[in-house]
């Protein structure tokens, strides 16, 4: 399938991919490459833990994840040339990406790999992009800890100088956190006060595992689901990297979907934001999502028969803020666009 590598640009407007895709993982260390080499990259991914692997049945998820996942680095249009089986069988991979008992399997897998091998993981979206989201972040938090909020903050700035300190003591929450390597990342960058949850216990003992392998044993981790969060307090940054793409390939991935604005808003603080990476949503699409939930928030509040408490003010609960512009574009059948979007929302 031929796609064609273009250097990264500003391409705001252009068209990402359009359809709903397992998000993508890539081995530690791993490096972001054209979309051909990316697919094979995923697949290897999944059979190098194959070659761990320990019974017939995770060899045959981990065929299944390959072939859904090689499927997932492509544009829609590339589904043009494969068969409606082909099809149909990456429906049922994706929708199984939406299940808890999906993750829970994955992770008790990948435990026992690090156990027995010492195996990292899997990096979602790849090493590259990780990076690219822990550096940007960070780039935004001091343009706001400076009182500034910016329209453009690609350019990666060199390590953070004495003004720029009053961000490092923000709030950080990670959902869905996975292994925990984004918030290994974010504390490279001198974040210090971390949190990560997901809903899988599996995914929090390796997170936790690995956070003490790497001298990072002050990174908590809670077992929590976000649709259902037992989070009380609220956190000045919230990161989201293939979570809410998870969330929406379950088979009712709308109500999911709807569930999961609700509440993360809860979650960031007023003032705080909100930064979520996906590969199956353009930035676009991610700021339809939150002018929607704009809109029901509004019209809620303006409902006579809801109750007010502290909680409910009339203001939309999320502004666009910024996003990457700098992940590498791809053309496909004459459309521009990058696997991932990185998106920054502002909790008013
Ligand atoms: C694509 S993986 C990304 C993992 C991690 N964020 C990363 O970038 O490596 C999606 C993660 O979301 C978690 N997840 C899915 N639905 C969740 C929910 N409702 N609450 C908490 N975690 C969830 C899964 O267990 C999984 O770890």
């Amino acid at each position: 399938m031929a796609a064609i590598r273009l250097a990264p640009e500003e391409s705001s407007d252009l068209v990402q991919h359009q359809q709903q895709q397992p998000p993508q993982p890539q081995q530690h260390g791993g490096r972001e490459v054209a979309s051909d080499d990316e697919r094979s990259v995923a697949a290897d991914s999944w059979s190098i833990k194959s070659e761990y692997g320990s019974t017939l049945d995770d060899d045959q998820r981990h065929a299944d994840a390959a072939e859904a996942l090689s499927s997932a680095a492509n544009f829609r249009a590339a589904s043009d040339y494969s068969s409606d089986k082909d099809d149909s069988d990456n429906e049922a991979m994706a929708s199984m990406l939406g299940l808890q008992s999906y993750w829970d399997a994955a992770y008790a897998d990948e435990l026992a790999n690090f156990r027995e091998h010492g195996h990292t993981g899997e990096i979602w979206f790849g090493a590259d992009v990780m990076d690219v989201v822990a550096s940007w972040t960070k780039s935004l938090c001091i343009e706001i800890s400076q009182d500034h909020i910016p329209n453009h903050v690609d350019e990666t700035k060199p390590g953070p100088t004495e003004q720029d300190d009053k961000y490092l003591s923000w709030s950080v929450l990670d959902i869905g956190t996975g292994n925990g390597l984004l918030l290994q990342e974010l504390a490279k960058y001198r974040f210090s006060d971390l949190t990560g949850t997901d809903y899988s216990e599996g995914a929090i003992d390796l997170a936790r595992s690995l956070a003490d392998r790497d001298g990072l044993s002050n990174i908590k981790f809670l077992v929590d689901d976000v649709l259902e969060t037992k989070l009380e307090r609220k956190f000045q940054l919230v990161m989201d990297k293939g979570t809410l793409d998870a969330i929406g390939l379950h088979p009712d991935g709308t109500v999911k979907r709807i569930m999961y604005w609700d509440s993360v808003a809860k979650l960031v603080a007023s003032g705080g934001l909100l930064v979520i990476t996906s590969c199956n949503s353009t930035k676009d699409e991610l700021v339809q999502e939150v002018e929607n939930f704009n809109q029901r928030w509004i019209e809620m509040t303006e409902d006579p028969n809801t109750p007010k408490d502290q909680e409910t003010c009339t203001e939309p609960p999320f502004q666009y803020l910024n996003h990457v512009r700098t992940y590498p574009t791809f053309m496909f059948g004459g459309s521009v666009g990058s696997r991932v979007a990185t998106v920054a929302f502002l909790r008013n």
